[in-house]
């Protein structure tokens, strides 16, 4: 059997001949946009493509996921749902920096990929839809950006359009999100009587030119002017939005700190820019804002100590394992963050849970349209490594040292389902097949303390899909996913090993083992979690778990 997935170009592509600017430590930023359902990602993951020459035409995102989709087989419900499974790696060169955009799975595809995505982020993009403000799916994602102190940069999206108030837009940053907003531009107007953003920091106006919305040239060359106040801008404005536009950028300036960088890159201060993605607006000043702030790639932590992006031995980690084409091999691509060193083809890595030597001599590269074989790649690079099911979510590959990264944690599941088996004489199928997509992460499983049915445990619906699927595909076991009468689950710990067996004890119906045998409580609803928190003052609850060591976050 190949090692190479069929849907891999045998194109061999060094990043130096890349789009991308030559290759050098250092000069990654990695990145993610988080965003709620057609807030505009997609739009304007295409048009930072255009603006770093990746992609020469408007709708080549969305051309390449539909080819990508006719070309794999590999799973029905990815034909009938129309949607691709997959977390991509875009890359893209601006100005003297290689960018790594990854891309979070949205819509009806979120899942915990989605949320380990960001594991493996330096940092990320907020898009907010001007006119709905702050969404749910928001929030959640910055929820996970927290965990890591992950750096926002904020774009509030088309303001082509009629909108809400930028300063109640601004506001609810701050308020719901416990963010310092700091408004780097400042839109002068809105909707059909957009004329383009105040750069606050420049102290130039940056012209809003229409010109429809294929393209990434909506912004027209920075003009200078001598300050907000200056004749000739509200000469070229009128004074009526003039007006507006002082007042707005006086306020703004009064009411925000100025840009602070420590700050941003503690995950604490969000600079802020106005545009719009689909008309091109301010996608420009957003790749310059990254340029000036984004962080490159950070030390990461790791036990048992943290691992700097300048040593020189390789290391990175696995954030997602991504199932092959062809069902019929249980070929997978593993998603390996490089954290240190200078990757080069054919390497050797030592997987440090099994002490497994893997040859890299196959490890893919991922471009905007395509992908190719690695001959380098630096830290902040995303490679895929082909395998057999070896690699695992959270795994450490390293050159020899015995390192493990932190911080790739599992997340407590929002959707709980019972497993029903059809014929009761696969129940060890079921357990084996169960327990391998758990460590490749497509879903957790619980086994309750008291009773025989599994629960399963996934953050999005197309998890449990893909896991009916790959049971029957790949294990030949048929099942059903029935209904638990559980909302959420947490990780249970415990200084005092006898309060837990108290607990168990007394509430063992509601409790279960995930696949290491840690203990999870099964909670009906938040109010019944509430509870037990209040019952039980010496337990703690934990939100996220990290596969070695105990949970983290609560
Ligand atoms: P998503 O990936 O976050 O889900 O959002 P996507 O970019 O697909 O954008 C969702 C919708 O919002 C699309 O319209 C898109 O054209 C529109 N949109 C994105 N940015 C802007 C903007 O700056 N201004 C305006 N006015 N609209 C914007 P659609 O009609 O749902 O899809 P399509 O037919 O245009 O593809």
């Amino acid at each position: 059997m190949s090692e190479r997935p069929a849907a891999v170009m045998s194109q061999t592509v060094t990043p130096a001949e890349s789009p991308a600017a030559p290759a050098k430590a250092g000069n990654r930023r990695t990145f993610a946009i988080i965003s709620h359902p057609d807030a505009g990602k997609t739009t304007l993951t295409e048009k930072l493509l255009l603006m770093g020459g990746a992609i020469h035409l408007a709708g080549e995102v969305k051309a390449r996921g539909e080819r990508r989709r006719a070309r794999s087989d590999w799973m029905a419900i990815e034909q009938k749902r129309g949607i691709s499974v997959t977390t991509s790696v875009m890359t893209f060169g601006y100005r003297d920096l290689v960018f790594n955009l990854l891309d979070t799975p949205g819509h009806e595809d979120f899942s915990e990929d989605t949320y380990r995505t960001l594991t493996a982020v330096d940092s990320a993009v907020m898009v907010i839809d001007a006119a709905k403000g702050i969404e749910a799916q928001t929030r959640k994602l910055l929820e996970v950006c927290r965990l890591r102190d992950v750096p926002i940069t904020t774009f509030i999206n088309k303001m082509d359009r009629e909108g809400r108030d930028p300063f109640e837009l601004v506001d609810e940053i701050a308020e719901t999100l416990a963010l310092d907003p700091v408004p780097l531009t400042w839109p002068a107007g809105m909707g059909g009587d957009f004329a383009g953003c105040y750069d606050l920091l420049g102290d130039r106006f940056l012209p809003f030119v229409a010109t429809g919305t294929g393209g990434a040239g909506g912004e027209g060359e920075p003009l200078a002017y001598g300050g907000v106040e200056d004749p000739e801008l509200a000469e070229r404005l009128g004074a009526e939005r003039h007006d507006a536009l002082v007042e707005a950028v006086g306020l703004a300036r009064e009411a925000c700190p100025p840009f602070d960088r420590q700050s941003y890159n503690e995950g604490h201060m969000t600079p802020v820019f106005f545009g719009s993605a689909l008309r091109g607006f301010g996608v420009r000043t957003l790749l310059d804002g990254l340029v000036e702030s984004a962080p490159p790639p950070r030390s990461q932590p790791a036990e048992p100590r943290a691992v700097a992006p300048d040593e020189k031995q390789v290391t990175g980690f696995v954030f997602k394992v991504q199932a092959n084409m062809d069902k019929n091999h249980r070929d997978r691509i593993a998603f390996v963050r490089l954290c240190s060193g200078r990757f080069k083809r054919g390497m050797k890595l030592k997987q440090i849970d099994t002490g497994k030597t893997l040859g890299v001599n196959n490890p893919i590269f991922f471009f905007a349209q395509d992908r190719a074989l690695a001959e380098e790649a630096y830290p902040g690079d995303i490679i895929g490594v082909p395998n057999h099911g070896t690699l695992r979510v959270g795994d450490t590959l390293s050159e020899g040292e015995a390192l493990r990264f932190t911080g790739i944690p599992n997340f407590a599941p929002e959707i709980l389902r019972r497993i029903v088996l059809d014929d009761p004489m696969k129940a060890k199928h079921l357990r084996r097949a169960l327990e391998d997509l758990a460590e490749e992460g497509v879903t957790q499983v619980f086994r309750p303390i008291s009773g025989s049915d599994w629960i399963v445990g996934v953050v999005g619906q197309l998890q449990l899909d893909v896991l009916a699927t790959r049971v029957t595909g790949e294990y030949g076991v048929k099942l059903r996913v029935e209904a638990a009468p559980y909302a959420t689950a947490r990780w249970v710990t415990a200084k005092s090993p006898a309060e837990l067996k108290r607990f168990t004890d007394k509430v063992g119906s509601q409790c279960a083992e995930d696949r290491d045998g840690s203990l999870v409580f099964l909670a009906r609803n938040a109010w019944d979690l509430g509870r037990m928190r209040d019952d039980w003052p010496e337990l703690q609850f934990h939100a996220t778990k990290e596969r070695h060591g105990a949970a983290e976050a609560a």
